[in-house]
């Protein structure tokens, strides 16, 4: 049964991955001086529509590559004056390690969890989402502005305390471009609107499983038949085209304060982006066994887990922090 649906993924994977080397010439995150811009590479059409902004939830790794509103070949950008701010951030999305290395470490790029440089139907879009902030932020218990959220996630998700003691500001040059580039993205949306699309990743309340009662042998079970072609047996990711899945643990991956280090946010990732060639296909419980297994993993550690949740206390999926 195992061996017959890795053989059938598999041949699948073949398909896809062959259709989109010949159709796409475009990586991810390759640096283009806008000045000397080569016109788009020809595109084939879309064989689905788009859900208004989004690349649609249901399409497969046919659509890895799209980005819908994509900076670096967008002509009209050139007549705003932070274009070239904006396109930076667009890098750095996309090839974060690369392209912000003084306050990032690891192999994941924010793109890596916000698919098609954020522009997918419930993989943590952030079309419009620059809009919904100032909010509350659960861990730190305070009022976030949406730099200071892009601060923690280089922190935490991109495991920037790794290589530095001192946070990025508001005005670090790497804060600055994500923002600019977020903000285009959420151009035409009004301040204190949420967008229909946020908030789209989380299992229902009434489906979540008590942290104790997950098994993370079955989560590792399943995570060997329907992850391991694409992620690897040690989570280290294997090359697919010029696609490249992110480490799921260990040194390279994101650190243990990161939000993706919560089995019910973790979860909530893959239930709806993942496994990649049939997303949406894992049961509500299944996704949280495979997180289960996934959080039980070594991941580096993220120095002041002492600083988040002090009045509340840390929330029952936040497995790598001490009871209080
Ligand atoms: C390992 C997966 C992962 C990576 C890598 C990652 N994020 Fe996130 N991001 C999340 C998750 C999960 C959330 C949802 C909130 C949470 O942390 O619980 C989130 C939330 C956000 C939000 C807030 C969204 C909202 O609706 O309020 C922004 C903005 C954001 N991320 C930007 C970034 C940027 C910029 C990077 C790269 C510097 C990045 N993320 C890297 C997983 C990731
Ligand atoms: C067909 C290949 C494929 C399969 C199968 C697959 N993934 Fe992925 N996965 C990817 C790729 C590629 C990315 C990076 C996304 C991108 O850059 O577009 C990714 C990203 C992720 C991420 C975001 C962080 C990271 O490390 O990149 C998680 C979490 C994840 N996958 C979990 C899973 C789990 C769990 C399964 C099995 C249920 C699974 N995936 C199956 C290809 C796959």
């Amino acid at each position: 049964m195992v061996v017959g649906l890795r053989t059938r993924s598999r041949a699948l994977l073949a398909v896809v991955v062959s259709t989109l080397i010949g159709a796409c010439s475009a990586p991810e995150g390759k640096t283009v001086r806008p000045s000397n811009r080569a016109p788009r590479p020809q595109m084939p059409p879309r064989p689905y529509a788009l859900a208004g902004p989004l690349v649609p939830a249901h399409t497969t790794m046919v659509s890895a590559w799209d980005i819908p509103a994509d900076p670096i070949y967008d002509e009209a950008l050139d007549a705003l004056p932070n274009a070239d701010t904006i396109r930076l951030g667009y890098r750095i999305f996309t090839n974060t390690q690369a392209e912000a290395p003084a306050i990032s470490s690891g192999k994941v790029s924010c793109s890596n969890c916000h698919l098609n440089a954020g522009q997918r139907e419930r993989a943590l879009p952030l079309v419009g989402v620059s809009a919904a902030y100032p909010e509350m932020n659960r861990r730190a218990e305070r009022l976030f502005t949406i730099e200071d959220r892009i601060i923690e996630c280089f922190m935490r998700s991109e495991n920037g305390t790794a290589v530095t003691t001192t946070f990025p500001t508001a005005d670090s040059r790497e804060v600055v471009a994500i923002k600019a580039y977020l903000d285009w993205l959420s151009r035409g949306h009004e301040k204190g609107q949420h967008p229909t699309w946020r908030g789209k990743n989380a299992i229902p309340q009434d489906k979540l499983v008590p942290v104790a009662k997950l098994n993370p042998a079955h989560g590792k079970a399943l995570f060997l038949e329907k992850c391991t072609n694409c992620h690897g047996e040690d989570g280290q990711g294997v090359q697919i085209g010029d696609k490249k899945a992110g480490p799921l643990w260990g040194l390279d991956s994101w650190n243990d304060g990161a939000g993706a280090a919560r089995v019910y946010t973790l979860a909530g990732i893959i239930r709806y982006a993942m496994p990649y060639l049939d997303p949406g296909s894992l049961t509500d419980e299944e996704a949280q066994h495979i997180a289960a297994f996934i959080t039980a993993q070594p991941r580096p550690a993220y120095p002041h887990k002492d600083r988040d949740y002090v009045k509340a206390g840390p929330p029952p999926d936040a497995v790598y922090y001490s009871k209080r």
